[in-house]
């Protein structure tokens, strides 16, 4: 595989942070530009984080001294740099529209973390393992941008990271209902223990725009391609509620589904083992090589034990068991800020690569 240049739109920011740890040393992506807000800009990536460093290991040292650039400003130059950028940023939706269309529109495809364009019709929503073919709709979206190469993919929301992947390869039973409830860590705000005091020893009911987002988010997941956009799926019907609560990183959802056709406990085992697509088939460097892990024991997932299973990059399931109303109710758990969001997105790139879509 070719290298590639990359940009981090957002790079001081927490998923930006995870980008950096992540691209140090890829064996595909070399970060050769950062950017952040206007009052980031012109100081080296060292001074601009400052304190907010969030993550356990340092900033790689091939970054730290990178200037960082106006994200806003310095659109063309950056474009010139690279082969395509990262993007979390945030800002309010509207101007993220904007931004990341005038970055497609300079011809630099972009990779993003931001909610903005999830909902667009001719934006692929990727989860590389369940609907990798959705990026075929890339086509549809250059001709409406009039670019040659400038396109936009997303990730989809983290709450939802846990367990889509779970459900997917029950599809064949026929999903009809699921009730998820998730227990989200504080870093999916951007946040620590030290800049969120009030989190400690607390949960707090209420994520603007979550629960939409963890309700229609996955029916485009597994929603087509038809003509020259994706086409939301109708069923299952999804309904969330999602909690903040007291944990660094790690998004656990209790889930309860019923099905068309009920499988038995074994079947369901068995669809999650045997689980695997297109990111294991083609080997990308992110790829976990079991996508989905199993616990027999009664007491895990746990965030804290299980979270960097294959890297942050895997989702662990547990507790699977019959239910009174749903047919089964299982827990799960993926870690937010790696496979939930700047891991995603890498996989998401790598597979982009792979297919072809940063070529010039
Ligand atoms: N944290 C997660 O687990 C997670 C998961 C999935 C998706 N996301 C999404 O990823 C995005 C970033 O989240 P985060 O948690 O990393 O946020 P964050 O820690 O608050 O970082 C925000 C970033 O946006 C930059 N920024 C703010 N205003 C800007 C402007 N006007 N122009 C250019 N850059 C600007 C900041 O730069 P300065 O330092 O210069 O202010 C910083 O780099 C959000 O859209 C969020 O919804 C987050």
């Amino acid at each position: 595989m070719k290298t590639f240049n990359v940009g981090i739109i957002g790079a001081t920011g927490m998923v930006g942070q995870r980008f950096a740890l992540l691209l140090d040393k890829h064996p595909w992506f070399n970060v050769v530009a950062v950017a952040a807000s206007s009052r980031s800009a012109g100081k080296t990536l060292k001074e601009a984080i400052g304190s907010r460093w969030a993550m356990q290991e340092p900033l790689p040292e091939s970054m730290a001294e990178l200037v960082v650039m106006d994200a806003s400003a310095d659109v063309d130059k950056i474009a010139s740099m690279v082969d395509f950028v990262f993007c979390a940023v945030d800002m309010k939706k509207d101007e993220i529209k904007a931004l990341e269309e005038k970055y497609a529109k300079a011809e630099c495809p972009v990779v993003s973390n931001n909610s903005a364009n999830r909902g667009t019709e001719d934006v692929p929503m990727v989860v590389p393992e369940i609907n990798p073919e959705h990026i075929e709709i890339i086509n549809a979206q250059r001709k409406r941008l009039g670019t040659k190469r400038g396109f936009i993919a997303v990730k989809s929301n983290c709450s939802l990271q846990s367990y889509v992947p779970a459900l997917h390869p029950l599809k064949k039973f026929g999903i009809k209902n699921v009730l998820a409830c998730t227990y989200q860590a504080i870093s999916g705000a951007g946040k620590t223990f030290e800049t969120w005091p009030e989190m400690v020893d607390n949960v707090i009911p209420f994520i603007g725009g979550e629960e939409e987002k963890s309700e229609l988010e996955p029916l485009k997941i597994w929603g087509e391609i038809k003509g020259d956009v994706i086409e939301n799926a109708t069923s299952p019907c999804i309904t969330t509620q999602c909690l903040r609560v007291a944990v660094s990183d790690g998004h656990t959802a209790a889930v309860f589904v019923s099905f068309d056709k009920k499988p038995s406990k074994e079947e369901i085992l068995k669809a999650w083992k045997e689980f695997s697509g297109v990111p294991q088939e083609l080997e990308l460097p992110s790829a976990p090589k079991q996508f989905l892990h199993y616990f027999e024991e009664e007491n895990r997932p746990q965030a804290k034990l299980d979270r960097m299973i294959e890297n942050g990059m895997a989702v662990s399931i547990g507790r699977l068991r019959e239910d009174k109303q749903f047919d089964y109710k299982f827990v799960c758990l993926s870690h937010n800020t790696l496979r939930g969001a700047a891991g995603g997105a890498v996989l998401m790139a790598e597979l982009l690569a792979a297919k072809g879509y940063f070529d010039r």
